[in-house]
Order: C-alpha cells, then structure tokens, then sequence
C-alpha cells in the first residue's frame, strides 16, 4: 500500500498555510505565514487587509509547502482546503487556488470544516480514540463537541455569548495589550494572584453551555471604576483572577461532559489551547478525576491555525470518498 498524500490549504482567518500530509498523520511540511503585524495597529482582523495578504502569499506558501515536502503534485492523492467558518473573502483565496490545482493535475478536492480541523490537529501527535469529548476553543468558538466515530460531530454545548479566545483579546485591549491578547494574558496571568474574585457563570447549571460576557464586562467595569477613582489596578492579578475565571468553568464542564459521555479520550483544540494555565488546570483534572481517559493536547505549533490540521481531518474524508466539486464556495457561517 503506497502512502496517501493531501495537500491541504487554510486561508479562514488572518494566517496564510500549506501543509503536505501523509495518511492524515505525518507532516511532511506545515508553512505558515502569520498577519498579525499587519493587523495589530487596528486591534483587530480587518478583512479587507486579511484578504489581500492571502492573495499576495498564497502562491508562495503552497510552492514553499511543496519543495519542503519534497513531493511532486502527480505524488498527491488529494488537495484539500477550509471552506468555512471563517472570513468569506479569506476563505476564497485558499479555495480558489485548491481548486485551480485540482483542476490543473486532476486530483479530488475536499473541502473541510475549520472546526473539525482544530480537533484533528491531535491525530498529528497520537492516534485518536473514539468516543470522545473535545473541548474547542479558539477566537471565533467555545464548544464541546462529542465524537463517536470519526465523522461524526456533536455539539454538546457551546458559549452563549463570546468565545473564550474573543473574551481574552477583548479585555487585553483594555489594558492595553497587542492584539491578540490571549497570550499576553497569559503570560502575566503567571506572574500575579488571583485576587479579584471575577464571576464563574453557568459552571454549576446543568448543562454545557458557556458565558463569558458577564466575566468580560466584570473584568472592564473593575479596571474603569478604578481608573475614575484614581486607584492603582495590578494588572498582573487582574490577568492572573480573568484566567482563572475562564479555567475554572472550561475545566469542570469538561469533566463533567467526559464523566457522562464515558469516553476514551479527551482533546483539547483551538488557538486558546496554547494557554498554559488551561493545558495545567485540564491535565491535572484528568489525572485525578478521569485517571482511565487519555488527554490529547497538541503541541503550541499546531494550537493556532495551520494547514496541517486541515490535511489530518481531510484524510478521513478522502477515505471515505467524501469529494467536492468545482462549484465549492466559501461559507463563513459553516457549523460542524
Ligand atoms: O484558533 P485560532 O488561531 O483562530 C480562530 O480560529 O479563532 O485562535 C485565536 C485565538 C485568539 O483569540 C488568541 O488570543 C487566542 O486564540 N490565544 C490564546 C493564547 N494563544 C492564542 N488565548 C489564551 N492564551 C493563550 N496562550
Ligand atoms: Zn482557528
């Protein structure tokens, strides 16, 4: 049996990535060109300048992909790509050049969920068991979602509001962090007390649902009352009490969702997954409540988006015959 080789291209946000991926499970390159800097004076992803790097890199990206890999185009199996969720007109450029090199070497296009692809970025590190329970946070998302098999997706709970990884850059901008704030925090989260006491909503409800809005506006008024009052705020603990806000509740409904659903395995996924008090809080939890479950967390490289994710979840479809053809659009509001 010959190895199988997929191509995969992400282009739904604000990095520009190529992947060659054997049998969804072997990265033979992962290039990936990051905006931020181009973003960063904004405080945010502006569409606009999004869609203009990735039509300036693109080309670029799948050729370093290719050379990095050492493979020819007629040594592929597949070209793959995000259709969604994510900018719709970032998410054209990469599918509009997946489709230009299927056509051009007649290969099979599979289109792919970003979700899904965040939750397969753990098959790069060590073969997925199912059932499981995979706790997906990124920027856009805040999900537990339940796989029996591995094509099958079930939310079982989502955030109500903001995504965990959009509450982080939130308050990050008002203390006045780079965009995005999520790692920043992070960093000073390590160096302060948890001494402001922020909400944890919904953890003890029945259900598996998330809210961090109410955690965020806590979080602004604290450091606006105290700016109008002239008092000192420390950022260091007001860093250090947010993250354990988000932990606390991400990591007991998780749990909770695993005990219930009695699964082999729990992953963790999205750009939030880089969080180091997370990873911590989540690992310790299953070392000492689900000390049976195996704890996937993918390595910091493959937490943010890639196209290697996206070539491990297109593997599933590829075997199982799972095509688009030409007509493939970008869908920005795509759920899994
Ligand atoms: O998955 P991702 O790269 O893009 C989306 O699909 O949304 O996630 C980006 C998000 C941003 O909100 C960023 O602040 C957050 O992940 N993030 C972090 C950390 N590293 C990235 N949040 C908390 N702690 C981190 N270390
Ligand atoms: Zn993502």
């Amino acid at each position: 049996m010959t190895n199988k080789r997929i191509l995969a291209i992400e282009t739904s946000c604000d990095e520009t990535s190529a992947a060659v991926i054997e049998d969804g499970k072997t990265i033979l390159s992962n290039i990936v060109a990051s905006q931020v800097k181009s973003h960063q004076r904004f405080g945010g992803v502006v569409p606009e300048i999004a869609s203009r790097h990735h039509v300036e890199q693109i080309t670029l990206i799948i050729e370093e992909a290719m050379h990095e890999a050492g493979v020819r185009y007629d040594e592929l199996d597949a070209v793959a790509v995000t259709e969604g969720p994510g900018l719709v007109g970032a998410l054209l450029i990469g599918v509009n050049a997946a489709k230009a090199i299927a056509f051009a070497h007649s290969l099979p296009l599979i289109a792919v969920n970003h979700i899904k692809g965040h939750i397969f970025a753990n098959q790069l590190i060590a073969e997925m068991k199912f059932p499981l329970l995979s706790l997906v946070v990124s920027g856009g998302h805040t999900e537990l979602i339940y796989m029996s098999s591995p094509d099958s997706f079930e939310i079982i709970g989502e955030t109500r509001d903001d995504a965990a990884g959009e509450a982080y850059d939130k308050i990050g901008r008002v203390i006045g962090v780079p965009y995005p704030g999520g790692k920043h925090i992070d960093d000073m989260a390590h160096r302060g007390e948890d001494t402001y006491n922020f909400p944890r909503a919904m953890m003890h409800e029945d259900n598996y649902d998330f809210s961090f809005s109410g955690l965020k506006s806590s979080f602004i008024n604290t450091v606006h009352n105290a700016r109008q009052k002239g008092e000192e705020i420390n950022s260091e603990d007001l860093a250090t009490s947010f993250q354990a806000a988000v932990t606390d509740v991400l990591v007991a409904k998780t749990i909770r969702a695993a005990k219930e659903k009695q699964v082999e395995q729990l992953v963790l996924a999205g750009g939030v997954a880089a969080n180091k008090g997370l990873r911590h809080a989540l690992t310790q939890a299953v070392e000492e409540e689900l000390p049976d479950v195996e704890l996937l967390i993918p390595p910091l490289t493959l937490c943010g988006d890639n196209a290697a994710m996206i070539g491990a979840a297109a593997f599933v479809q590829l075997e199982n015959n799972t095509f688009s053809d030409f007509s493939l659009n970008g869908k920005p509001g795509l759920s899994v």
